[in-house]
Order: C-alpha cells, then structure tokens, then sequence
C-alpha cells in the first residue's frame, strides 16, 4: 500500500496574507492538491493566525476533502475543532516568535493537559495525532494518553547536513515507527521534507502518511500546484 500524501497549503495563505487580499485562495488550492493526487489536505490555524484564517478552515472543510487541522491544544483550539469537525486534529505545540514548527510536543510533561484535549476531541468523533519528535518516552506517553496516532518529527533528519547525523537521525526515525506500531500507535511523519530526502522517510515500513508543505508550495512557484503535488506524488510511489 502506498504511503499517503497530505499537502498542507499554510504557505498558499501566507502569500495571500501578505497583501491582505482574497488571491491566492486556499480552497482553490486545495483542490489543484487533490487533482494532482494528494490524499488530503493539511492546515495550522496558529493562534496568531499569520496565515491561514478561521473562515479558511470553514471553507475547506465544506470541500469534503480529508483535512488534517493542525493546532495548539488550547481551549479555544478545541472549541472550533469540535465545531468545524476535521478528520484529524494533529496536536502541535506553538511559540510566537517561532517561523515554523520548531520541536514535537512535550508529551511527557504536558501529559494531563494533552489527556484531556485528545479526550474531547475524540468525544467528538475526531482522531486526534501528536506531533513529537522520534523519543521513546514521548510514543509511550502518547499511547497512555489515548492517541491513535502519531507524527513523527522528521526536522531533524530533513535539517542534518552531514550524510553521518542524517542516516542517525533516519535511523531514529525508523525504530520510533517499529516501536510506535508495537504499542499500537498509527504513524504519520512530516516536517522539511523535500523531493529528495522523502525517499529515506518512504523507505521506512509503517509510515502511514507524510504530510509536506513547503517544499511543494515553493516547487509550484515554478511549475503550478497541481504539478508539484504530480511530482511529489511520484516520488513517493
Ligand atoms: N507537520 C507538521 C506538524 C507541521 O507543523 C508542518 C509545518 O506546518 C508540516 C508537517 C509540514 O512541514 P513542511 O512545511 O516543512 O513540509
């Protein structure tokens, strides 16, 4: 079974937002995605809303597309998630000064917080995902709390510069999804990937979905969103 490609069009809502008009329109965005063969669609609705907007995440989900909300786990988050109904609400932690989604939340020591979020999200028929990175106590403490699945942290893997820190960092990787799979845990993986080093992260058994942005919104500048997300596709298999 070929792994599935969600595509998070955060960056589509940027350039919008850079100007503060209407264009480019993520839901039109979203559906350039699904035509080039992405299996759905991923968005952050950050607390400072740089990008993507509450209206967005309303519209896109009307498009019966799968979407994978990203969020913090406030109770502000949790109250339009239980409204809006995503497929999947990956839980992520949130700095301010922050350009990206620098580190996977601290399960382990926000482990009462996190219970009670992934218990209400559940509640509401939503399938909750913790992004963490590749760290033994943070797939166990996400077992015990309730999630079904995780997603794994590749920043590490995808920053590392020499080929010697990659393939540990890949190898990380790797044991977290064996480990994750025999606590029974369903693995998603993301962050940095590109159209090279997706392979690695393809090579890996068990890796349910990859979700990517940047690279595929940066590719599309040159060749189109549909064709990019084509291109992507490919590579993955
Ligand atoms: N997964 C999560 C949880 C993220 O926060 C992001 C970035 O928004 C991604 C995947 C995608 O990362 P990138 O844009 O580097 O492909």
């Amino acid at each position: 079974m070929s792994v599935r490609l969600g595509v998070n069009i955060d960056h589509i809502a940027t350039l919008r937002q850079a100007r503060l008009e209407a264009l480019p329109d993520p839901c039109a965005a979203a559906m350039e995605c699904i035509a080039g063969g992405a299996d759905g669609i991923v968005c952050h609705l950050r607390e400072d809303r740089r990008h993507i907007q509450d209206e967005d995440v309303k519209k896109l989900r009307a498009l019966k597309t799968r979407i994978d909300l990203e969020m913090v786990a406030t109770e502000e988050m949790v109250k339009i998630a239980r409204k809006i109904r995503p497929d999947m609400v990956t839980l992520v932690p949130e700095k301010r000064a922050e350009i990206t989604t620098e580190g996977g939340l601290d399960v382990v020591k926000h482990r009462n917080d996190l219970k009670k979020v992934v218990q209400k999200l559940q509640d509401a028929g939503i399938i909750v995902s913790l992004f963490i990175d590749p760290e033994d106590a943070q797939v166990e403490e996400s077992a015990v709390i309730g999630a079904k699945f995780i997603e794994i942290h590749t920043g590490k893997f995808a920053n590392a510069k020499k080929d010697n820190a990659r393939m540990i960092e890949l190898e990380k990787v790797g044991n977290i999804t064996q480990k994750a799979r025999m606590i029974g845990l369903r693995i998603n993986a993301g962050h940095g990937l590109d159209y090279n080093n997706v392979k690695e992260i393809v090579s890996i058994p068990g890796i349910e979905e990859l979700n990517i942005g940047f690279s595929i919104i940066a590719r599309s500048v040159f060749v189109g969103l549909k064709q990019a997300v084509v291109e992507m596709r490919r590579v993955i298999g």
